[in-house]
């Protein structure tokens, strides 16, 4: 393998999407050489415990959406891959299963009614499940906005709350008529969704801003943004050129209570790294520092403030959350690294790292992407990879936490509706491997989440260019790379791998994960009204605007660059813009923050369109008809 030096930065640009998260700029000290330190700790706490000196009190598990949940009887896991939903015994043997719909999001089960509720995501509603000891059916959908995800309960089970990604809101219904009692506007990109157990407030997690929403439940349902701490962790990077050296939080995908003033969420904190002289100035990622690690929050939710502690953990991607009340033990697990943290005391002022249990079975990975736990306080792991449930027993024959994990594997429950082909690709996509980056520590969908991106943008050589969304914009849209510089996928890919530090997934397997990226699902588009995107699109169409003579075809795009005046990227290919409402911020240089910014203020990139003569009306017109695409 290589030893690459890298270098990496991130533009501030374009990346508070909300706006309402200031970041510092600190000067960087220039004179140090980068080093090598040594790899992330199992659990490393900074900032004081958020928690009390008792355990908090019990959380139901309806009250978090989760892939997995507990039944009196065994699990009810829904598999994302397939779109099914399925009930195991208690050995995580198949019992019966149910279609659901095309990329499924969360589930919660009501053990009293014998109901689950699942997000069927593509098809914009909720799916009720009646769910008995050999049979689950639909006794009611209930329609949503679109692209339903994150999903929960109130604590008397009577309303059902959902988090739209596409229409950016969270819903709730009477869960007895499916009826909707009120909704509250999101930022981008939310995810996971939890309750507190006394029912007065939500939180909501979020792929891009940076923050987690607390939704007051009680009278205003309105959002307060908390910012995610990216500044407690130790800087272990010894060499953070140029002024850009703050970091960010991303891909928060879930959330839960730890009784009702606790929260954790996991996410990634983004931390922009470059050597200023020396090293492989083409690349990013790598050779000191991993620009993305992995992080626990802990926020410690009172009335008129919030608290947090941060801990570096070794999961990537983490986003398979639960916390066990009964033994005050927390579980993560994540889908780079096959390994389930166990947080011991986790509620409490003397929270500490428990045991890690491997999850690979065989030579399979799992791909943590759900956790549960079960009445003896066992721990029920949903491997999306394998599409399984694996048990991990952690209690012992008294009914206490273990010393060890013993693992269980159950069977595979479905088959994938991917391809052969395209399975590996998923599951090189979300792998942290050498192969992919210098030691392992990226993944693709480390800044791509979900097949999206993470909206930064990051310094590579003399340009600063942002991530861009791949889900639907990758079939029929050659060349790659903003500057259009790699002729078709497989360059395109073996290019990002180099400039990671990986030494390079073979020829079979880059094929493979192409052949991924080409069927990942567009994001869907939000609601908008069909008379001002009608309007919109006779404006994108007509001859005066223009857009349509770079900006045509299936996917929007004449396959070819153009020379605009920017400050970096001479040549710029004309982008795809399927899934704009999701692909912000916008240009190469992420320098316009909205449609809006890039219509009116034209970001950094001047001479695209002549958009100068447009009208209010119209130029909202055309934003509305942008998003749709
Ligand atoms: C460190 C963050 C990061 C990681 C990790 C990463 N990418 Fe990217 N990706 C980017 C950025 C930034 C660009 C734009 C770079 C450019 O245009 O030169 C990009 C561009 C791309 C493109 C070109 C898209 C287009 O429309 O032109 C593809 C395809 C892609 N990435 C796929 C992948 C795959 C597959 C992996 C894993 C092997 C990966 N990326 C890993 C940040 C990342
Ligand atoms: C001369 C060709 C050309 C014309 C005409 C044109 N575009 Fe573009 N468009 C491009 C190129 C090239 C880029 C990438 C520029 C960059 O990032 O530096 C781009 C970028 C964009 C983006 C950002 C996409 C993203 O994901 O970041 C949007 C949105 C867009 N164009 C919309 C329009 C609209 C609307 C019009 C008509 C008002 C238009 N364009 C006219 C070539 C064109």
């Amino acid at each position: 393998m290589q030893m690459r030096r890298s270098l990496l930065s991130l533009a501030p640009v374009g990346v508070a999407a909300l706006g309402l998260v200031a970041f510092a700029h600190p000067v960087m000290a220039r004179r140090m050489v980068a080093e090598f330190v040594a790899p992330a700790p199992a659990f490393q706490l900074s900032g004081r415990p958020v928690g009390g000196a008792k355990a908090a009190t019990a959380t139901a598990a309806f009250l978090t959406g989760s892939r997995i949940a507990t039944t009196e009887d065994g699990a009810l896991v829904i598999d994302a891959d397939s779109g099914n939903l399925i009930k195991t015994d208690k050995n995580g043997k198949p019992i019966t299963t149910l279609a659901i719909g095309e990329n499924p999001g969360m589930l919660v089960y009501d053990p009293s009614a014998k109901l689950a509720y699942v997000a069927a995501r593509f098809s914009n509603r909720i799916a009720v499940v009646k769910v008995s000891a050999t049979t689950l059916e639909v006794g009611q959908w209930i329609t949503t906005p679109v692209e339903p995800y994150g999903i929960a309960l109130s604590p008397d089970t009577k309303t059902v709350m959902v988090t739209t990604i596409a229409d950016r809101a969270l819903v709730a219904f009477d869960a007895a008529s499916g009826k909707e009692r009120w909704r509250t506007a999101l930022g981008r990109e939310p995810r996971g969704l939890a309750v507190s157990p006394d029912g007065t407030r939500a939180l909501v997690a979020y792929l891009q801003t940076g923050t987690v929403d607390q939704i007051d439940l009680l009278e205003t349902h309105s959002a307060e943004h908390v910012a995610l701490s990216t500044a407690g962790a130790p800087r272990r990077c010894r060499h953070c050129g140029g002024s850009d050296g703050e970091s960010f939080a991303r891909a928060a995908f879930a959330v839960t209570f730890m009784g009702d003033h606790e929260a954790v969420v996991p996410f990634q904190r983004e931390t922009p790294v470059q050597i200023a002289n020396g090293g492989n100035a083409g690349s990013y990622g790598g050779g000191f520092e991993p620009p993305i690690t992995h992080q626990l929050a802990f926020l410690g939710l009172e009335r008129q403030r919030t608290t947090q502690a941060t801990a570096t953990i070794a999961q990537h991607q983490p986003r398979a959350l639960a916390w066990d009340s009964h033994h005050d033990a927390l579980y993560v697990a994540g889908l780079g690294t096959d390994t389930l943290l166990q947080v011991k005391n986790a509620s409490q002022v003397g929270i500490t790292e428990g045991i890690t249990t491997n999850l690979t079975s065989g030579n399979h990975k799992c791909g943590a992407d759900g956790v549960a736990i079960t009445a003896e306080g066992n721990v029920l792991v949903w491997c999306s990879f394998t599409r399984n449930v694996e048990k991990i027993e952690v209690v012992d024959a008294k009914g206490e936490l273990a010393t060890t994990g013993k693992l269980d594997p159950g069977p595979m429950l479905v088959a994938s509706a991917l391809g052969d082909k395209q399975h590996e690709g998923f599951v090189l996509f979300h792998s942290a491997e050498p192969a992919i980056s210098q030691g392992g520590a990226l993944a693709c969908a480390s800044c791509h989440p979900d097949g999206r991106e993470d909206g930064l943008s990051w310094k590579i050589e003399t340009n600063t260019l942002q991530t861009p969304l791949l889900a639907g914009r990758v079939a029929g849209t050659h060349p790659y790379k903003w500057d259009g510089g790699d002729k078709d996928l497989t360059t395109s890919l073996a290019t990002t791998m180099k400039r990671l530090g990986g030494f390079g997934l073979d020829k079979t397997q880059t094929a493979n994960l192409a052949a991924y990226l080409v069927v990942l699902p567009a994001p869907h588009a939000p609601t908008r009204d069909v008379q001002m995107v009608a309007r919109g699109k006779k404006l994108f169409d007509s001859a005066e605007v223009g857009c349509r003579s770079c900006h045509d075809g299936a996917t929007y795009s004449d396959q070819t660059t153009h020379a605009f005046q920017t400050s970096t990227l001479k040549n710029a290919d004309t982008p795809s813009l399927i899934g704009l409402a999701a692909s912000a911020p916008y240009y190469h240089d992420g320098s316009a923050a909205t449609l809006e910014a890039l219509l009116r203020d034209r970001g950094a990139v001047h001479g695209m369109a002549e958009t100068a003569k447009l009208s209010e009306q119209n130029i909202t017109d055309l934003i509305a008809f942008l998003e749709t695409l």
